[in-house]
């Protein structure tokens, strides 16, 4: 029987975090978010009306249109633009676009109600294959990824049968003081862009006042070329399950959450059933899963927190910080499902096995996400320091045949590009620190000589302007100005000047911008005038 409002709302309201938990109910069952359910969600809720439609229209999924929810949403990430997806825009009837979806090692991705589907310009729409990760083909110690290619392993039976929750069990007879300094000595830094060192993290939470203390797991991985957070929790939910309830041991934590992007739905399926048979080795660890409604700058922790919290998902003005002042005020860790997967086999083996998998003086593994022109894109758990081109040639197969390297972009977008100069650089932050660039959350796209590196930038000076909350107006209108003059729109014509002006604007986003999103947007620029003067100049003389 379908549900009524009253029934929706009475299965939320005394939940926590329920507001966008609640919204789906409504967007599941009608295919949309009518003004009688925001009515019914404000009411339930206690949330201004007025406020409510404000945060339901700035994600981008939550349809306000009869039958919206049902329409084909098409990636069009800078991989799947390589791939055909404005082609395959045109031929979908009643289609829209959607920012990077997180396949990037795939055809192009197609979100059709809950369903994930492939498909490629003139050919029919597939669901996509779940990919078993591919085999480790550096042959390199892995972490993270060292069972995920184990059948079985996403169950909580075939999870026990390969050693898990033994990790658990050890940290709960350890003191948190005690799991604080083997998390310490391992060197584990966060894998979801900033890289704070993850015990530094937790050991705040334990000191700081008040309570209860929450476990946010962050996987919203809307870094477009990220997949491999989305690879973790399909093949090995449990492994960031055990993370969460170790780093709740050792901050004092009893809840938590995992914030899931929407375009994983399926992923949503795989957590929730985790969740539930994991019931009782969790015990008093509580873990709620949601689902987020589309929007980038969700994935920033503090716009995280106020989207769980049901609020306007801005990002909030720091100090304070999340470790003190988090999910409803109280200390909360926010870390990325990377991270929280690396804890258990940390704490089964030990700090300096984990420190000694990196390369040289660097500790530990990254999983980076590779996609675009190589032979073998996919996502590839590499030891800290390893150089780049072993992983473009050796381990990804290079170019295909008669191409050759062009650019690659770092950290997803938020890195910028690196050029062929640069194919001296190891994986490692200061490596790359030092080449203007940094390694964020690993995604690393390939350009070939075939592509315009310019029309490269200017998707994502766009995505950058798109996904822009709008909070601050350096990072708001600046995004937007250098849209324009990458595209043409506007700007001075002489090449001096235009270059000035990109300089100029960026130069104030990356000073003045309130968070993350517009502070590295100019790395796009620079690196595109830096590396590539001869493009830019053949662009602009086209003009
Ligand atoms: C615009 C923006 C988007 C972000 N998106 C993500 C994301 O999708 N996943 C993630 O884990 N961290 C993301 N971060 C970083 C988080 O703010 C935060 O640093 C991270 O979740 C902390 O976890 P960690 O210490 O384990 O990396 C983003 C940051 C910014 C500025
Ligand atoms: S920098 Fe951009 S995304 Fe971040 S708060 Fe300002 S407007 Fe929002």
């Amino acid at each position: 029987m379908t549900p009524t409002d009253q029934d929706l709302c009475n299965r939320w309201k005394d939940e926590p975090a329920p507001l966008l938990p609640l919204l789906h109910a409504f967007h599941d069952r009608d295919e949309h978010l009518s003004d009688e359910a925001l009515r019914g969600i404000s009411d339930t809720l206690r949330i201004p009306l007025a406020d409510l439609h404000g945060t339901v229209s700035f994600y981008h999924h939550f349809s306000r249109t009869p039958g919206g929810k049902r329409a084909p949403r098409v990636c069009d990430g800078p991989i799947c633009k390589l791939n055909g997806c404005d082609e395959l825009l045109d031929e979908l009837e009643g289609a829209t676009a959607m920012p990077c979806a997180g396949r990037c090692d795939e055809p192009v991705a197609v979100i059709q109600g809950d369903r994930y589907l492939v498909g490629t310009p003139g050919g029919a729409l597939q669901e996509s294959p779940t990919l078993q990760p591919a085999p480790n083909p550096g042959g390199a110690e892995e972490c993270c990824f060292a069972h995920v290619r184990t059948s079985g392993r996403a169950t909580l039976t075939g999870y026990l049968e390969t050693g898990g929750y033994a990790a658990l069990e050890r940290a709960r007879e350890m003191t948190h003081e005690e799991v604080l300094d083997v998390v310490d000595a391992s060197g584990l830094a966060g894998r979801g862009g900033a890289g704070f060192p993850t015990a530094r993290k937790w050991r705040a939470v334990r000191e700081a006042e008040g309570g209860p203390k929450t476990i946010i797991c962050n996987a919203d991985e809307g870094e477009p070329g990220c997949f491999k957070d989305r690879v973790l929790m399909d093949h090995d939910p449990h492994a960031v399950l055990e993370g969460m309830a170790i780093a709740g041991h050792a901050t004092g934590a009893e809840r938590g959450f995992i914030y899931l992007r929407y375009e994983y739905p399926h992923t949503q399926v795989i957590l929730e059933q985790a969740v539930e048979e994991a019931r009782e080795v969790l015990g008093e660890f509580k873990v709620c899963v949601r689902r987020g409604a589309g929007a980038y700058i969700c994935g920033e922790e503090t716009s995280l927190l106020n989207s769980l919290e049901g609020k306007h998902p801005f990002p909030r003005n720091r100090p304070p910080y999340p470790v003190t002042h988090g999910f409803e005020d109280t200390p909360t860790a926010v870390n990325n499902v990377e991270t929280l997967a690396s804890v258990a086999p940390i704490l089964a083996k030990g700090a300096e096995w984990y420190a000694g998998l990196g390369h040289g003086e660097h500790k530990g593994t990254k999983i980076i996400s590779l996609s675009g022109d190589v032979m073998r894109p996919g996502n590839y758990e590499v030891p800290i320091g390893l150089p780049l081109t072993t992983l473009l040639n050796d381990w990804a197969g290079g170019q295909r045949e008669g191409r050759s390297f062009q650019a690659v972009t770092m950290a997803g977008l938020s890195g910028g590009f690196l050029g062929a100069e640069d194919l001296d650089a190891t994986l490692d932050e200061p490596c790359l620190r030092a080449k203007g660039s940094f390694l964020g959350a690993g995604g690393v796209m390939v350009f070939d000589d075939t592509r315009d590196i310019v029309e490269v930038a200017r998707q994502a000076m766009s995505f950058f302007a798109h996904e822009s909350c709008g909070k601050c107006f350096p990072c708001r209108i600046g995004t937007e100005r250098i849209s324009e003059r990458l595209s043409g729109e506007a700007g001075p014509v002489e090449a001096g000047a235009w270059k000035d002006e990109i300089h100029a604007i960026g130069h104030v986003m990356s000073e003045t911008s309130a968070c993350g999103l517009g502070i590295a947007a100019p790395l796009i620029t620079e690196s595109l005038l830096e590396k590539f003067p001869e493009e830019v100049d053949a662009h602009l003389a086209k003009r």
